[in-house]
């Protein structure tokens, strides 16, 4: 049985008013497909990339890859789910932004009782990305209790769940943020210290911190504005763990710089290798459910949209006007 749903869609790069609500037809789930109702859709800085054409898509292009829901049909050789589960995903190919969606079911996940449909969808893609930097993206060297790592954008939606998994980690995170509200923010979501690298010089910062040793690690997803001065704030054989490009992509650069720097590491990191089986994205989801069911992690919700505000939505995520996570609801 065919069915229509309201979809937000670009047919060309650009700005947040690129973003129009069209009707899309939906079917059946394929082969190793869901279709999923949302009930609330999560709304990521990774959407900002796919509309402005920083990441390559297909067009006409249906946007957002986190969301929660009801699974309304399941495909064949789908055995994790079953119609009337309540699931929360976050996914490729993009497609979220919408009211029912036809899915593959891999990365989709059974949500557990205890968390609502607004957090399932605010936490997926931010909480599992802050499970693989901080668990699986590690200095050669190792991260001990009491050790110091540098996280930029620390009041964002990543950024706040990452504060708080990493206390309970028993690291020290050091988090930078635009304004000295945010930079409250942060502590008192676990943060160790907090600067406001916009009128604070980070780096001297970190090093009067760290005692001129520096961090094992930098978690950087503001990229061309931050990139020069993390690795400043690397000690040596530390790892530079680049994530994002909120304030532009990278400059191309020579790896010499790592040698005169120490003996550095750098690695450009993506959710999307990490949760490529069904069985990764699961473990990753478990790890993610319990810190989040036992309230050491908290998904904060700081912004609400109706799914037609969609391009109000963009406009305050790109003024930096957001804290912890933003969702849409259909
Ligand atoms: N590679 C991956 O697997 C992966 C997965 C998820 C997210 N990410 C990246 O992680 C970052 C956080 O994602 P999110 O969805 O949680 O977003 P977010 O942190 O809630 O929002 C982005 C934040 O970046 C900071 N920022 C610094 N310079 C900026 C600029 N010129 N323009 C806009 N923002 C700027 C702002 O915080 P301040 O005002 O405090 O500076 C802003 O609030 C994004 O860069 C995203 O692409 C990567």
């Amino acid at each position: 049985m065919s069915q229509s749903s309201r979809a937000v869609r670009i047919h060309r790069t650009g700005g947040p008013e690129e973003m129009v609500i069209d009707t899309v037809a939906v079917g059946e789930p394929g082969p190793g497909q869901v279709r999923i109702r949302h009930h609330a859709i999560g709304l990521n800085f990774i959407d900002v990339y796919q509309r402005t054409g920083l990441y390559n898509n297909p067009l006409p292009l249906q946007l957002g890859m986190e969301g929660a829901g009801v699974v309304e049909a399941v495909g064949e050789g789908v055995t994790h789910l079953k119609v009337g589960d309540r699931a929360a995903y976050a996914a490729n190919p993009p497609g979220s932004y919408c009211d029912v969606r036809v899915m593959p079911a891999m990365n989709v996940c059974k949500l557990p009782d205890a968390i609502d449909f607004e957090t399932g969808a605010a936490m997926m893609l931010k909480g599992l990305t802050a499970q693989y930097l901080l668990k699986k993206t590690r200095p050669v060297e190792g991260l001990e209790p009491g050790d110091f790592v540098l996280f930029h954008a620390a009041a964002g939606g990543v950024g706040l769940i990452a504060c708080q998994w990493a206390k309970a980690l028993g690291l020290q995170l050091i988090g930078t943020a635009g304004s000295d509200d945010k930079c409250a923010l942060a502590l008192a979501h676990g943060a160790a210290h907090a600067i406001n690298y916009r009128t604070e010089n980070f780096v001297e910062r970190v090093k009067a911190i760290t005692a001129g040793k520096g961090v094992k690690v930098v978690y950087d997803s503001v990229g061309k504005d931050t990139w020069e001065g993390s690795l400043d704030c690397l000690r040596p054989f530390g790892l530079m763990a680049s994530f994002g490009n909120a304030s532009g992509p990278v400059a191309p650069f020579a790896p010499g710089i790592l040698g005169a720097k120490g003996s550095l590491y750098v690695t450009r990191q993506t959710l999307f290798t990490h949760i490529s089986s069904r069985a990764a994205t699961q473990a990753m989801a478990d790890d993610l459910f319990a810190v989040v069911t036992s309230g050491q992690v908290k998904i904060r919700i700081d912004q609400r949209f109706a799914l037609t505000d969609v391009q109000a939505a963009h406009r305050s995520l790109e003024a930096r006007a957001t804290t912890g996570c933003t969702i849409l609801l259909p």
